[in-house]
């Protein structure tokens, strides 16, 4: 097994017996790395995302036991030590520890973002919470106009929200055969079969 997944498999021990946290950073490190080979990451920036996203919301159990709360800030402020804490205990590189510090301590902040793995772990943790928090189209469409950068992010958010009104579904044609007969009913047609 490698590193990566071996943090795979420390995250779903840490969150143990809370398969809604395990299946939110599942949902976000998938996508994050599908976003980031469809956007060509370099190996090494592919592995730091995969750690990030897999540890991101690391923070949230830390606030929830110390201060019984894990809004963003808290978050930010409690996932760093908690990332490398783990990390080195299964010996990433400092490098990449560093780095996925930065990350897990800034995933909240969407300013200033400054490279392709902050950016595309931020639009994975997007596309999963709209749907987890059951967000209105409205409120996901202004926040994804602002958020997403990425040609493949904004693919899936477009996709997954809001596809084409013409897209075809697979009944579209009884559809529009219906709604032609519907249409010669209404007129008073008579169509000799
Ligand atoms: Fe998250």
């Amino acid at each position: 097994m490698n590193r990566i997944d071996r943090l795979y498999m420390e995250m779903i021990h840490y969150y143990q017996g809370d398969p809604k946290h395990i299946q939110h950073f599942v949902k976000v490190h998938d996508l994050s790395r599908l976003i980031g080979q469809s956007e060509g990451l370099d190996e090494d920036t592919m592995y730091v995302l995969e750690a990030a996203a897999l540890v991101h919301d690391i923070g949230i159990k830390v606030g929830m036991e110390k201060y019984g709360r894990s809004d963003g800030k808290t978050q930010e402020a409690e996932g760093p030590a908690a990332a490398r804490e783990m990390l080195t205990a299964l010996g990433f590189q400092e490098r990449v520890i560093r780095r996925v510090e930065y990350l897990v301590g800034h995933h909240h902040t969407y300013k200033d973002i400054d490279g392709l793995d902050y950016q595309i772990l931020v639009e994975a943790d997007f596309l999963v919470n709209y749907f987890e928090d059951g967000l209105d189209k409205e409120h996901i469409k202004k926040s994804a106009e602002k958020i997403f950068k990425t040609e493949t992010g904004k693919k899936i958010v477009k996709d997954m929200f809001f596809p084409e009104i013409f897209q075809k579904s697979e009944t579209w044609a009884q559809e529009a055969l219906q709604d032609l007969e519907d249409f010669i009913e209404e007129q008073g047609i008579y169509i000799r079969q």
